[in-house]
């Protein structure tokens, strides 16, 4: 943040441990905060391990001035999930430069030659506080800046010269916010491969909506390691916010995540790679890490749809069952505008301006991870009945491992609730270097994914903030349905089995509702199976990939090994797993696989294994009278993975909360993972 006008130290300390609450259904393990001191050469560090409150707790107890005033103020805090180094206080952000506290970095992403910077800050006689790839980046702030003053330049090295210099020196991906005792009241922060967003508070109406950037980068010299003197340039930046003659200040926000800022503002600015914000006094400036000519030299200042009661919990006991409750609603705003239910018509603007390239590709190649990776799983064979084209679906990971052929007239859709996750990102660049048509499905307005792709579609399931997803994947599971819908409507053999799915689509909101209904019968049933420690899920055809999504929601949420079962699979070696000791679900909807299903329920009971079954309403088999089981609404093949999700998501919340976790911060996990 930078604040500006008379706001006391408790304010600032609030608005930062507040703008973290916000941010903790990301996922994290470790919270720190930095304020400004009684003078510019103090700046205050708390850090915590554990949840905000805990830091907050600390913070509480220490004897400062409260009331301490500022007229300009900059403060930062973070929430830190471990990659390198446990979760510890040492290792929580800020890092800083020494035990002066002359510079303080909070970084999200990973500096890949971290290990290198910091065998040779050691070199020079720098003792590192922790584990931490970050901590290397206050060190070489300090360290060029006390190079620069030898070198004597006669102008004085600007904050922004400086972050310039430090980020040329990293490689990997970050978003970095830097604060200083030499620059007091300033901030600085760069992007390269994470998110980063600036929230603009004004209680005026802004005059501008852009910002022109200087891309005249390349300022300062490539070497900066080098005691030799640069060649300074002041950097030039042609206009900026509060330039106008504002008299009413302008204060900003710095963050990852819109939900962080949205209680303050919701005017963003989404900073692009290689960009560098530099914020003194209520101006901000635009600078370049390097001049890139097709980037636009404009950032437009944008307006958040999201509203704060949005990322809310409400009446409900946790995120994930608010957002399981929220589905009726958020799968009719994926389809909002979308579809025409009388003439079966889809549109998706998203997609216009690249439908005809798209239709004229050889090959769809879908990349995710983990319950994205799923609603491709799942919607994989509607793509190859309606399109008639191959079809790969691929875990963004694995393809990189892999390093797939990929050529010019393939289509690469990324599904990604987030749009930041580093792998998916990595899979986009990978196949946009190769020539490949990129096509972006995300839930996040303004995300790298949503911006990097040609052309998308947005789910429009609203803020996701449990860290195990629900509604995002039922809107993707639609969002890509009505891709598959909009590429066939060209083909008149496709017209009744498209029909067939809009209708179903039609449905989907009063079927979803009907099993949220059934939440205290698939509660019962959870808590009876509390204390299982391994669980099946087996399903075939259609259902396959919700026996994937369901064991995955049971293993975030309630730690149970959970594995989801081809039931074609069966009989090739998890049958060895079947007793009357293991705890199986087992899918058996009425579609064209129920016989084969029927098989699988043979061979499992004649093992003795006793399995919870998920069937349709309407389903007379006396096997099912048997059973335990959880009937849901049935609807067309394609779409019935969505209404049976529904129960596997209640049915691993229960489980999660009966033994005693809290499903929105499932251990070890983060809501966004943006590091390979
Ligand atoms: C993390 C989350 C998962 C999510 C996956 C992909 O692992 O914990 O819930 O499915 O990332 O995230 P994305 O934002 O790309 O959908």
């Amino acid at each position: 943040i930078n604040f500006l006008v008379d706001r006391d130290r408790e304010f600032i300390l609030n608005t930062l441990l507040n703008g973290l609450k916000m941010l903790e259904y990301r996922g994290y393990d470790s919270a720190g905060l930095c304020v400004n001191g009684d003078t510019d050469k103090d700046i205050l560090i708390f850090k915590e391990v554990g949840p905000v409150k805990a830091l907050r707790d600390k913070i509480d107890k220490q004897p400062f001035d409260r009331k301490h005033i500022f007229n300009s103020h900059s403060g930062m805090a973070h929430t830190r999930w471990a990659t390198h180094g446990i979760p510890a206080e040492r290792n929580s952000h800020p890092h800083r430069s020494g035990t002066d506290n002359e510079f303080l970095v909070v970084h999200n992403g990973i500096i890949t030659n971290s290990k290198e910077l910091r065998e040779l800050l050691e070199k020079f006689g720098y003792v590192f506080e922790s584990d931490t790839d970050t901590e290397c980046v206050a060190k070489l702030a300090k360290y060029i800046y006390d190079q620069q003053k030898k070198i004597g330049s006669k102008k004085a090295l600007s904050f922004t010269g400086l972050v310039k210099m430090v980020c040329k020196q990293l490689e990997g991906a970050f978003a970095l916010i830097f604060k200083s005792t030499h620059y007091p009241n300033e901030m600085v922060a760069a992007r390269r491969g994470s998110p980063l967003l600036i929230g603009v508070r004004t209680a005026k109406k802004l005059k501008v909506d852009f910002v022109d950037v200087d891309n005249d980068a390349d300022v300062l010299t490539e070497d900066n390691l080098s005691t030799e003197k640069p060649s300074v340039r002041r950097a030039k930046s042609r206009s900026f916010m509060g330039a106008d003659g504002d008299v009413e200040p302008i204060e900003y926000i710095l963050a990852s995540d819109a939900s962080a800022i949205i209680e303050h503002t919701k005017k963003v600015m989404y900073l692009e790679d290689d960009d560098v914000a530099h914020i003194a006094d209520g101006d901000l400036h635009i600078h370049r890490l390097r001049r890139d000519d097709t980037l636009s030299s404009m950032r437009t200042v944008q307006t958040l749809e999201q509203e704060l009661a949005q990322i809310k919990m409400g009446n409900y006991s946790h995120f994930m069952q608010k957002e399981i409750f929220e589905q009726p609603e958020s799968v009719i705003n994926t389809m909002r505008g979308r579809i025409n239910f009388e003439d079966g018509r889809v549109l998706l603007g998203g997609l216009k301006s690249q439908l005809a390239n798209i239709r004229r590709s050889r090959r769809i190649i879908f990349s995710a991870c983990g319950t994205s990776y799923h609603s491709c799983v799942a919607t994989k064979a509607l793509f190859a009945e309606l399109t008639e084209l191959p079809i790969n679906v691929e875990l963004s990971s694995a393809f990189l491992d892999e390093r797939l052929p990929v050529f010019r007239d393939d289509v690469c859709i990324f599904v990604s609730q987030s749009g930041e996750t580093k792998d998916t990102l990595l899979a986009l660049q990978y196949c946009k270097e190769r020539g490949a048509l990129c096509v972006g499905v995300t839930n996040t307005v303004g995300s790298t994914i949503s911006r990097d792709t040609h052309c998308g579609v947005h789910i429009n399931a609203g803020p996701e903030l449990s860290v195990a997803s629900t509604k995002a994947y039922t809107s993707q599971f639609i969002a890509l349905t009505l891709i598959a819908l909009k590429l066939s409507d060209d083909n008149l053999a496709k017209v009744e089995r498209r029909r067939e799915i809009i209708n179903g689509l039609q449905n989907l909101s009063s079927n979803i509702k009907k099993v949220l209904a059934k939440d205290a019968e698939i509660k019962d049933i959870a808590y009876k199976h509390k204390d299982i420690t391994n669980l099946i899920l087996l399903g075939r055809g259609y259902h396959s990939a919700a026996c994937l999504e369901g064991a995955l929601k049971i293993k975030e949420v309630s730690y149970i090994h959970a594995e989801g079962i081809l039931a074609g699979e069966l009989k090739h070696g998890p049958l060895a797993l079947i007793d009357k000791d293991m705890p199986i679900i087992l899918m058996m909807n009425k579609d064209k696989h129920y016989v084969d299903v029927e098989n699988a329920y043979a061979q499992v009971t004649a093992r003795f294994g006793n399995p919870i079954l998920i069937c349709n309403e309407d389903d007379t088999n006396e096997k099912i009278a048997k059973s335990l089981k959880i009937r849901v609404p049935g609807t067309t093949d394609a779409i019935q993975g969505i209404v049976n999700i529904i129960a596997l998501q209640l049915f691993s919340y229960h489980i999660a909360v009966a033994r005693g976790f809290n499903p929105d911060t499932p251990r070890n996990l983060a809501k966004s993972v943006t590091t390979a």
